[in-house]
C-alpha cells in the first residue's frame, strides 16, 4: 500500500516554536499511522518551495533534537498573499504551480505553519481543492479564533527581559527609555511585555496616542520623584492624527519626516518637551530568535499532535487553535481574512489602567 504523504511548510516571519510544532506533527503522524506508513515531505522556504517544487523527503530522525531549536529547519520566506494570484514578470502562475507540486509530490495533505498571510494562502489552496491544515504561528498573537499562537509567549519573555534590563540603566541615568516592540498591526506583544516589565507607558496601534498625554505622564512621574520612565511602544503605534490616515499616507508622511516607526519621533518629542534625556531602543528581530520557552514547546507539541489527529480524521480546511485553554480547530475560511486586535476593553488594558499605566489616550 502506498504511504500516506504529508507535506509541511513554514511561511512568513519565523519564530521560536516552529520546529517544535513540526516535530509534534511528525511524531503524531508516526504514532497514529506507523513510521513505515507515512512519509513526510519538507517543503523548503514556505510557499516559494511549493511554487518551485523545492521539496525533500524527511526521515523520522530529522525530527529528533529539534524541540528546543529556534527558527525553522525548513526555511521560510515571505510570499505576500496579495501577489499569489498575480502573474508577475517571471510569468509564473503561482497558484497553478503550487497545485502542480502537490500533485507531483503525490501529497495527501499539506500542513502550513504561519501567520495571517500564510492562512490566507492556505485557505486559497483549500478552496482550490487541496487538503490543507493550518497551524497558527506568530509572535504577534494576532490570528483570529485562537487564544494564543505559538511563538508569542517566548517573544513576551524576551521582550520582558529587554524591558527589565533597560529598567536598571534607565534608573541609574534618570533617563526616559522608549523601547520599540515588534507588532505592526496588533499590540499584544507590547501590551503583555509592557505589563510584565513594569512599563509606565504602553503605546499600541489599537489605542492611538496623544503625545501631550504621553509627555504629561512622564512629567507627572518626575513630579512624584521618579526621574526615569519606561515606554513600551509597539512598532505600529500611531498618534491620533495618523490614525485618521490610510497606512500608505501615514508611512509617506513619516518617511518625509525621517522616521520609519513612531519610536524615535516619540523619544525626540519627549526630550524636547521635558528636557529629560531620552533614548530609543529597538530590540527588533532578537524578539524572534532563539529557543522556544517551555510554554511554547508545550503549545507547539499540542498543536502539532492535533494536526496529526485531523489528518487521521480526514478533517481538512481547518486550522488548529486553542480556545479557553482547550485545543480545537477553526475553519480556514473563517480565519483567513481576519485579524485579532487588542480591544480597548481587553482585560489586560483595564488592568494596566487600574495600576496607573498610561496608554497615551
Ligand atoms: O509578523 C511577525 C513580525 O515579527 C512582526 O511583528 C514584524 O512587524 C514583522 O514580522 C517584521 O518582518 P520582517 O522579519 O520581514 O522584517
Amino acid at each position: 500500500m502506498a504511504k500516506l504523504k504529508v507535506g509541511i511548510l513554514t511561511s512568513g516571519g519565523d519564530c521560536p516554536g516552529l520546529n517544535a510544532t513540526i516535530r509534534g506533527a511528525a511524531k503524531g503522524c508516526y504514532e497514529l499511522f506507523g513510521e513505515d506508513k507515512v512519509e513526510i515531505i519538507g517543503i523548503q522556504n514556505g510557499y516559494h518551495g511549493l511554487i518551485h517544487n523545492d521539496c525533500i523527503k524527511m526521515k523520522p530522525s530529522d525530527f529528533s533534537g529539534i524541540l528546543t531549536r529556534g527558527g525553522t529547519i525548513l526555511g521560510t520566506k515571505r510570499t505576500p498573499y496579495k501577489m499569489m494570484q498575480v502573474i508577475e514578470e517571471d510569468k509564473v502562475d503561482k497558484v497553478k504551480e503550487m497545485k502542480q507540486t502537490y500533485k507531483e509530490q503525490k501529497l495527501d495533505c499539506l500542513l502550513t505553519l504561519g501567520g495571517n498571510g500564510t492562512h490566507k494562502t492556505a485557505n486559497l489552496l483549500s478552496e482550490e481543492g487541496l487538503n490543507v491544515i493550518g497551524l497558527p504561528k506568530t509572535i504577534d498573537n494576532d490570528i483570529w479564533g485562537t487564544d494564543v499562537t505559538f511563538g508569542f509567549h517566548t517573544a513576551v519573555d524576551i521582550a520582558t527581559d529587554v524591558i527589565d534590563r533597560i529598567h536598571t540603566t534607565a534608573t541609574s541615568h534618570s533617563r526616559v527609555m522608549v523601547i520599540e516592540i515588534m507588532g505592526n498591526k496588533a499590540g499584544w506583544l507590547t501590551l503583555f511585555s509592557g505589563v510584565a516589565g513594569g512599563a509606565d507607558i504602553v503605546l499600541i496601534p489599537e489605542i492611538p496616542y496623544d503625545i501631550k498625554k504621553v509627555v504629561k505622564a512622564v512629567e507627572e512621574r518626575a513630579e512624584a520623584g521618579k526621574f526615569f520612565s519606561i515606554l513600551a511602544v509597539a512598532e505600529g503605534a500611531m498618534d491620533k492624527d495618523e490614525a485618521e490616515l490610510k497606512r500608505k499616507e501615514r508611512m509617506k508622511l513619516r518617511a518625509e519626516a525621517g522616521y520609519t516607526t513612531a519610536t524615535n519621533r516619540i523619544a525626540s518629542q519627549i526630550q524636547l518637551a521635558t528636557g529629560f534625556e531620552t533614548r530609543a531602543v529597538v530590540p527588533g528581530h532578537m524578539l524572534r530568535g532563539g529557543s522556544p520557552s517551555a510554554y511554547d514547546r508545550v503549545l507547539a507539541t499540542k498543536f502539532g499532535a492535533r494536526a496529526a489527529e485531523l489528518i487521521k480524521k480526514g478533517k481538512f480546511g481547518y486550522t488548529v487553535a486553542q480556545v479557553d485553554g482547550k485545543i480545537t480547530e477553526n475553519k480556514l475560511c473563517d480565519v483567513a481574512m481576519k485579524t485579532k486586535f487588542v480591544l480597548p476593553d481587553d482585560e489586560l488594558v483595564i488592568t494596566g489602567r487600574n495600576i496607573g499605566i498610561s496608554f497615551g489616550d
